[in-house]
């Protein structure tokens, strides 16, 4: 009984008007189209994804879509959204017995909110999610004046209907819902949703909507949506630690800069004490283990590595994951050389193999006092954490 999602995205969004279009703006780094398809992927009851764009946009979905795994079709849509959902559903594969249909340019949909729908979709066959309209709603003249307003409440029979704005994941049985559109009057009714197909053949049942699911329509929706996605982001802490005995005939790398010193330190890699530290600290935040794991001592390919590299490498793995940076601060422990001149360097050359601000990426260097073994110039040590955000 698979459940698959029909994700929407060949419309123009004309309305949205911005080059580029709306599904490729950038929120928090990441497209709010990728934002929907992360929001399906991560959802533990929805098997496969069937993603329908625009004929000239296919090829860079096909690229996009292989970091989905769940995805087993792009297809192309059609003029009206509803074509593009008669396009979909033809690549719905045969063993799904659900299907959610949902607007690309509702990022901001919540596990939630897709749980809800999919409840009542299987005990009805068919649901909606609704919210309650607060304002009133009226017809306005191309004149600009008020042509008649809209009840938001009316009586029939025994009943009491009440107005109500309609949004999407919208649940279906797949055999339902292939059997409405085959028989729908498109011609004399087009549809502007799923359920507006489904009603004369079969009931459709409504669940709670979440004000947090717009959908991106106008640019002027956009400061909604970025805080939507952005305020609800998990954060978390990790913390590295480091250390390397000083040696002979070695350049001395910290923070990925050669600093002057008549010793470097003994290592399997270039021994940057600080890189690898920070290292930990992404890996930790993200919950990924350790550098050890990433990038074994015992395997030549990292012999006297340039630490800059595991960094930038470790970095694309964390970032593969989702996370964004918010900061890393460091302390390095250092009897010897002085190293307080090279602090900005060491900055800059961290925050761009991190590509971030260097404002997000602080450093300091103490001495240890003369005390244990950073105390007696044996090594160097470091420690660093590093905050990151999904
Ligand atoms: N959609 C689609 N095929 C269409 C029209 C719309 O797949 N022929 C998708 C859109 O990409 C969007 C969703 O349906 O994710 C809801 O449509 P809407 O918000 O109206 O988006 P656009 O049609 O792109 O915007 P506009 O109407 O402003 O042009
Ligand atoms: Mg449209």
């Amino acid at each position: 009984m698979a459940t698959c999602a029909l994700i929407l995205a060949a419309g123009k969004g004309e309305r949205f008007g911005r080059e580029g279009g709306k599904l490729w703006t950038l929120v928090g780094g990441m497209p709010v189209l990728e934002w929907t398809l992360r929001a399906f992927q991560e959802h533990p009851e929805v098997e496969h994804l069937v993603l329908v764009g625009r004929g000239e946009e296919l090829s860079h979905l096909r690229q996009v879509a292989n970091h989905y795994r769940k995805i087993v079709a792009v297809v192309p849509g059609g003029a009206e959204r509803w074509q593009s959902v008669q396009a979909g559903l033809d690549a719905v594969p045969p063993e799904d017995s659900w299907v959610l249909v949902h607007d690309g340019a509702r990022a901001a949909v919540s596990a939630d909110l897709i749980s809800r729908v999919l409840r009542a979709t299987r005990e009805t066959g068919a649901a909606v999610p609704v919210l309650r309209v607060a304002d009133t709603l009226k017809w306005v003249g191309s004149r600009q004046t008020v042509q008649a307003t809209l009840p938001r409440r009316r009586r029939e029979g025994d009943e009491e209907w009440q107005l109500m704005a309609v949004q999407t994941p919208q649940g279906f049985a797949v055999e339902l819902l292939r059997r409405a559109y085959a028989q729908y009057d498109f011609e004399n009714h087009p549809p502007t949703d799923d359920a507006m197909v489904v009603e004369p053949v079969h009931p459709v049942s409504v669940v709670p909507g979440d004000p947090q699911n717009l959908k991106l329509t106008y640019p002027e929706d956009l400061p909604q949506l970025e805080a939507a996605l952005l305020g609800r982001g998990e954060t978390r802490t990790g913390f590295g630690y480091d250390v390397h005995p000083f040696i002979e005939g070695r350049p001395l790398m910290l923070g990925g800069v050669q600093i002057p010193s008549p010793r470097g330190l003994a290592g399997h890699s270039d021994a940057d004490v600080v890189l690898h530290a920070i290292i930990d600290a992404l890996l930790g935040a993200a919950g990924m283990d350790d550098i050890g794991t990433l990038f074994p001592n015992t395997d030549p390919a990292y012999r006297n590595a340039d630490s800059a590299q595991l960094l930038a490498q470790a970095w694309a793995r964390v970032r593969e994951q989702g996370w964004t940076l918010v900061n890393v601060d460091v302390t390095v422990l250092a009897e010897t050389p002085r190293l307080r001149p090279h602090v900005p360097a060491m900055r800059e050359r961290i925050a761009a193999v991190l590509q971030t601000e260097t404002d997000r990426v602080n450093l300091k260097a103490t001495t240890n006092e003369r005390l244990g073994f950073v105390g007696r110039e044996e090594g160097i040590a470091c420690y660093a954490v590093a905050t990151l955000r999904r």
